[in-house]
C-alpha cells in the first residue's frame, strides 16, 4: 500500500487514532488491575489522566508524518511515538504545578494536581517520563523488519538528550527564572527553543532517523523543525492571550499575569503573528524537495498554528 494515495487529513486523522488507542492501552495492562490504594492504583490513574485527555498528539504525529515523507509506512513506529507523547504528558503535569505556572485548567479539565494533589502530580510526571524511556526501547519493525538496535539506542538517546537540562528541562528552568524580566529577543527565543522546540526538532528528527532518511532528507528535515518548532511557540504565547478556554482548554491569560518573557510581550500580538508565519512559512519551503510524501507533515505544521491567526471574537 503506497503511503501517498489518501489524503493528508485522512492519514493524520488515521495516525491520530491509532496514537490514541495505543495510548489508551499502554497503561490499561493487567498488572494494574487489583492494585489497592497503597499500590500504584492512584498514581496509575494519575498518569492516564493527562496521558488520555485528548490533546492534538503533535509530537507522535510529528514524528510519524517525518517518516513518512522518507517514504516509511509510519505505523510500525507508533510504539516508539507515544514514548514521546509520555514525555509531552510529563512536561504539562509538571509546568501546570503551583511551583510552575501555577495553572488549574488544561485540555479543558482541571489540571492533575487539582485532581490528585501536587504530590501525586509530581510522582505521575516521574511515572510518565520514566515509561517514556520504556516505550521508545520496545523492539521495533520497520518495513517489516527488525530496526537496528544501536540506530534505536541513538535515536532515544536523541530524545533525552532534547527532553533534558541541554533542551527541554533547561528551557522550563530559563522561563522561570526570567519571570519579570525585561524580554529580550534573543532570550526569549532561546527559551521557546529549548522548552518547546527540542521536543518537536527531536521528534521530527527521530522519525526521519528511524526511517533511515539519507542526510540531505535528514537536514531538510531538521530546518523545517528548527522554524516549526519556534513557530509553535510563538503561537501558543499568542493563543494565550487571544484564545478563549473553549479553543485552548488553557485559562486565558496566564503569561502575562505571571510576567512571563513571551514573543507578545517583546513584540505585541501583530509583531508575534508576523514571525510567527516568516516561521511558518521557512518550515514549509524546506519540505519542497519531498513533494507529496511530505504533505501530511506540512499539514500539520498549517493547523497546529491556525488558532493564533484565527479571529476569536476578542
Ligand atoms: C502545549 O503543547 C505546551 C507547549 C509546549 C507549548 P500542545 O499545544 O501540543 O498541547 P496539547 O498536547 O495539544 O494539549
Ligand atoms: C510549556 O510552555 C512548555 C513545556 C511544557 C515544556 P507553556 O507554559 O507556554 O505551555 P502552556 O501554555 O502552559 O501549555
Ligand atoms: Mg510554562
Ligand atoms: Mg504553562
Ligand atoms: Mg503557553
Amino acid at each position: 500500500v503506497s503511503v501517498r494515495d489518501e489524503g493528508p487529513a485522512r492519514r493524520v486523522a488515521d495516525l491520530g487514532g491509532l496514537v490514541e488507542t495505543t495510548l489508551e492501552r499502554a497503561l490499561a495492562d493487567s498488572r494494574v488491575e487489583g492494585l489497592d490504594e497503597l499500590g500504584s492504583r492512584r498514581l496509575i490513574e494519575a498518569m492516564r489522566y493527562s496521558l488520555c485527555t485528548p490533546g492534538k498528539r503533535l509530537r507522535p504525529l510529528l514524528l510519524l508524518t517525518s517518516a513518512e515523507a522518507i517514504g516509511v509506512e509510519p505505523r510500525e513506529l507508533v510504539p516508539f511515538a507515544i514514548g514521546v507523547e509520555m514525555m509531552h504528558a510529563y512536561s504539562l503535569i509538571h509546568d501546570d504545578l503551583p511551583a510552575m505556572d501555577d495553572d488549574e485548567l488544561r485540555r479543558g479539565q482541571p489540571t492533575n494536581h487539582v485532581v490528585y494533589g501536587d504530590g501525586m502530580a509530581i510522582l505521575a510526571g516521574d511515572g510518565l517520563l520514566t515509561e517514556a524511556f520504556i516505550a521508545m526501547l520496545e523492539p521495533l519493525e520497520v518495513d517489516g523488519r527488525p530496526l537496528a538496535a544501536r540506530l534505536q539506542m541513538r535515536v532515544v538517546a536523541e530524545i533525552g538528550r532534547a527532553a533534558g537540562h541541554a533542551g527541554m528541562v533547561g528551557g522550563q528552568a530559563a522561563d522561570l527564572l526570567a519571570e519579570g524580566m525585561a524580554p529580550e529577543e534573543g532570550l526569549v527565543q532561546s527559551i521557546h527553543r529549548r522548552k518547546t522546540g527540542a521536543l518537536i526538532r527531536a521528534s521530527v528528527r527521530a522519525g526521519a532517523l528511524l526511517a533511515s532518511a539519507a542526510a540531505e532528507e535528514l537536514a531538510a528535515l531538521d530546518v523545517f523543525a528548527s522554524h516549526f518548532g519556534l513557530a509553535f511557540q510563538i503561537a501558543d504565547d499568542v493563543k494565550d492571550e487571544v484564545a478563549p478556554p473553549e479553543v485552548t482548554g488553557k485559562h486565558r491569560g496566564g503569561d502575562r499575569e505571571a510576567s512571563k518573557i513571551t514573543y507578545p510581550a517583546l513584540f505585541g500580538l501583530d509583531g508575534s503573528r508576523e514571525r510567527c508565519r516568516t516561521e511558518l512559512d521557512q518550515a514549509i519551503a524546506s519540505l519542497s524537495s519531498f513533494g507529496p510524501a511530505a504533505a501530511a507533515l506540512e499539514l500539520l505544521a498549517h493547523d497546529s498554528v491556525a488558532p493564533a491567526f484565527a479571529d476569536h471574537g476578542a
